[in-house]
């Protein structure tokens, strides 16, 4: 399978640092305006080794309650796709752009996005995964560094620096677009191909 090569993480590698240092760094963050109209900081859950990492954009209603990511509908749209890829929810974990719910669901803003940024970095150095899954425009435009739309930079396997990423439809998009349904399913069944042709290389 081709993989569009991208430059610009090569210069970064793993860390030995735990979620949990991650997670006590971020304290009771309030580096952005979000901090203090939130419920709970959402900071990530799933498989610390995990080889593929999903990130969405920004807890819900439901994700501020509940301190988790994707346990709304958004949530519950995923579970059911992730088969597409031969994957389980205790397989991956799941991170979003933005930590704490925007006021109303609203889009986060570039400076929620860069005061939230070093955070989600740090998780992702800290998991190395050899895939992550961007779900919507703001991860995928997060992880590519690009102003493209998920319209168009989805349907193919990308590399930045070590990892494969497969930009694609947000869950909650195709709970208003069931048009685009398939075309999620497609790209999760094209990173389920790039694992079943990449198997783990050591116990992770
Ligand atoms: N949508 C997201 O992007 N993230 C969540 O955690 C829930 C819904």
């Amino acid at each position: 399978m081709s993989v569009m090569r991208i430059p610009g993480h090569e210069h970064q590698g793993p860390r030995e640092v735990s979620l949990q240092e991650i997670r006590d760094l971020m304290g009771n963050c309030q580096l952005c305006p979000l901090g203090a109209t939130r419920t709970n900081l959402v900071f990530g859950v799933g498989n610390p080794h995990a080889r593929v990492m999903f990130i969405g954009e920004g807890p819900g209603r439901n994700e501020d309650l509940q301190g988790e990511p994707f346990v709304g509908a958004a949530g519950h749209k995923l579970d059911a796709l992730l088969g597409c890829a031969g994957l389980t929810r205790d397989e991956i974990y799941i991170a979003n752009v933005v930590k704490c719910r925007p006021p109303g669901n609203r889009n986060p803003k570039p400076e929620e996005i860069e005061a939230c940024a070093p955070f989600l970095r740090e998780q992702i150095r800290s998991i190395w995964p050899d895939v992550i899954v961007c779900l919507g425009n703001f991860a995928s435009q997060f992880v590519l560094r690009t102003n493209a739309g998920v319209t168009s930079l989805r349907g193919r396997l990308h590399q930045t620096g070590h990892f494969v990423v497969c930009p694609t439809f947000h869950p909650a998009a195709c709970i208003y677009h069931s048009e685009w349904q398939p075309l999620l399913e497609d790209d999760l069944r094209m990173v389920g191909a790039w694992l079943a042709e990449h198997p783990a290389e050591e116990a992770r």
